[in-house]
Parts: C-alpha cells; structure tokens; sequence
C-alpha cells in the first residue's frame, strides 16, 4: 500500500494529502505574493516530492517557482561523458506542470557537483573544455527550453577576498575553478553567449553568495560582482540578471543600506535581481529557548527580505521549506558543530509553520 501511496504521488495522483493546515485568515505564501507583483519560490528535490506526500503538498500550496536543488546540476544532468539523465528533472516539470508553478534553472557552470569525469576532462585543455561545454548545454537548453526560461549560468564565479575564512579566496575577482583554469577568465563570456545562441529569449542569470551582510567581506564581494557583471554588460555580453543566494548567517551584522545600494547598482546596469536560495544560519550561541531563536531568525530574514525587495528584487526563493530537508541540517560542512537542528527555514522538522514563515508572509505582503 506504501508503495502504491508513493508511485501514486509521483505521478501526482494523490492531491488528497494536505499539507499541515494554516490559520484560517493565512494565504499561501504564492498567493500573498502574487498579490503585490511578487513571486515566491522554493529548492525541491525530486525524490522527496515523490515519497513526502505531505511536503509535496506543502509545496504545491506555497511555491509558485521552484527550482532543482540538485536535478539540473552537471553531475545530475551528465554522470557519464555523452550519457545525459534527465528523469529526475523532468519529474520536478511534471509536478510544476501539475501545480502551475514555473521552474528556473540551476546551474549550468559551477565548480562543486562536476562529475569526476569532467574535472579530468577540462584538464585537457581549452578545445576540449569549450566542445563540453557547446554539448552540455545544448543538450540541456534543448531539453528544458518550453519549461525553463531563467538560468543561472554562472554559479559562484566570484572569487572569495583575501582574509576570509574560505581557502579559495584570492587577489583575482574570479574564483579559482577547474573551468577558469581550463578558457581562462574568457569562460564567463563563452558560457553567456552560447547560452544566448541556443535560445535567445532565455533569461540568463548570474548567481552567487556572500555579498549579503554587512561585512568588510561581504562589502568586497558585492565590489567583486559589481565589477565583473558591469564588464560583462559594457563589452556586450549577455546577462540579463544576478541572483543573491542569501544563505544568510546570523553572526554577521546586517544592514539595509549596502545590500540596497548594491542591488540599485546592478538595476542601473540593466539587470534584474533575485534572492535565489535564502536560508539563515543561527548565531554561534543559540538563544536559550526554541521560541527565542525562531524570533531572532525571522527578524533577521524579514530585515533582509524588505531590504531585498526594496532594492527591486520580485522574485524570492528559499532553499527549501522544511529544517527537516535542508542542507543546513543534512550536510557536515553547513551544519551546526553542537549537533543543533538549524531552524533556517519556513517550516519546522514537523512541518509546522514558524516565526520565519509569518516574517515571509508580512514582508511578502506588505504593500
Ligand atoms: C547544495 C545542496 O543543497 C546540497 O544538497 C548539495 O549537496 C550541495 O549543494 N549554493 C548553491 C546550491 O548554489 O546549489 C547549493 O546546494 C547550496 C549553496
């Protein structure tokens, strides 16, 4: 019967499974949204929308946009050279199909999730590394072109300042990536246009992290971005956005200002700006008890959040609804050293709606 259950919700014959209620007078956060002119989105993963009937209702309620945490990543898409895997991808289409929610795309070129094949593969040199990239993403933009219409082409491009923490920070505004060592800085402009001959009318988005605070690092990178998308657009090349991941950290100042003048700095270039995967990290030491800590991590969203739109963003997505599914909790290098659960999403473990939820719904809302 369980496994009936699952097959079911996979092909998405089981919208009989709520999601935990609302109150009464509270809207789906896609309907809250929508009413101002704003889109509001969510990382999904296939296998869980296919076995979680309740997130996937949950889902289906919410989000308006979704995005592949996983699915349309290079290791996803192409495990073997010229062996293309779209099944797990096409299930997210079919649920945004089912639930009319648009999905966008994540990424085309990253450094992290490239199957070991490709890391050798670049090493060989820039013939080699350009026809790679010619046949991923014509095979991809093929495959996604009626349903996908916003990319991130460029994920994490931007190089890390020196004195920061992370080992990949250099003098270099470009991070150190197998494909930077392969086309040299020119691969941006490659990837761009490529993506811009293939399909034309593609929204191409530029996507990266770390320029949210505000921090002498965060003021560095968000110099860093600038710098490199105002030489993209002044030679010519195509981008037509920048997406902030807002993977936001609590133990950083935070203030309106910097992240608005920054955003108005890309609009004036001409691009769109999106928030892309916004979760919260909780601060070193955790606020005594859980009603505490869901206060403090809903202030700290929601101040971002309004800064955000009021520097022109209007579309938001968070990396995924639920504590129990983040890659804030799953993942050793992101997790809390003290084993705490991180309650950086909208929704607990149990998929009951928190604090940070109702800051979405009042930011979202606000008019
Ligand atoms: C993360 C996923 O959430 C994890 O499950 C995966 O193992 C690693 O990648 N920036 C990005 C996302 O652009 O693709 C990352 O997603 C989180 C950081």
């Amino acid at each position: 019967m369980i496994r009936r259950r699952r097959v079911l919700a996979a092909l998405g014959a089981l919208p009989a499974c709520a999601a935990p209620p609302l109150a009464a007078q509270e809207a789906p956060l896609r309907q809250v949204a929508r009413a101002r002119g704003l889109v509001f989105g969510t990382a999904v993963r296939a296998d869980l929308l296919a076995t979680d009937p309740e997130l996937a209702a949950l889902v289906a309620r919410e989000a308006e946009l979704l995005v592949p945490e996983w699915e349309a990543k290079w290791d996803a898409l192409q495990p073997e050279e010229g062996r293309f895997e779209f099944a797990p991808l096409r299930a997210i289409l079919g649920f945004a199909q089912r639930h009319h929610q648009r999905v966008r795309g994540h990424a085309l070129i990253w450094h992290a999730a490239m199957p070991g094949w490709l890391t050798a593969a670049l090493a060989e040199g820039p013939r080699r590394a350009a026809a790679l990239m010619e046949t991923h993403f014509t095979a991809v933009l093929r495959e996604t072109r009626e349903a996908i219409r916003d990319w991130d082409v460029l994920n994490e491009v931007i190089a890390n300042p020196p004195g920061s923490d992370n080992p990949s920070a250099t003098e270099g505004d470009l991070r150190p990536t197998p494909w930077l060592a392969a086309l040299g800085p020119g691969y941006l402009e490659r990837a761009l246009r490529l993506a811009r001959q293939l399909d034309p009318t593609l929204r191409l988005t530029l996507n990266d992290y770390g320029v949210e605070a505000d921090t002498p690092h965060a003021g560095a990178k968000r110099q860093r971005l600038l710098r490199v998308a105002r030489g993209l657009v002044e030679r010519g090349v195509p981008l037509d956005a920048v997406g902030v991941q807002a993977h936001l950290q609590m133990r950083d100042p935070f203030r309106p200002e910097p992240l608005i003048a920054f955003l108005r700095a890309l609009r004036d270039l001409g691009l769109a700006v999106l928030v892309t995967e916004l979760d919260v990290r909780e601060p070193d030491s955790l606020a005594p008890s859980l009603a505490d800590r869901d206060a403090a991590v809903a202030d700290y969203a929601g101040r971002f959040l309004a800064a955000a739109i009021e520097g022109g963003v209007r579309n938001v997505l968070t990396w995924g609804l639920t504590d129990r599914d983040s890659w804030l909790v799953k993942e050793p290098a992101v997790a809390r050293a003290d084993g705490a659960t991180t309650r950086g999403l909208p929704y607990d473990e149990a998929l009951r709606p928190k604090p940070l939820r109702a800051a979405l719904a009042q930011v979202l809302g606000a008019g």
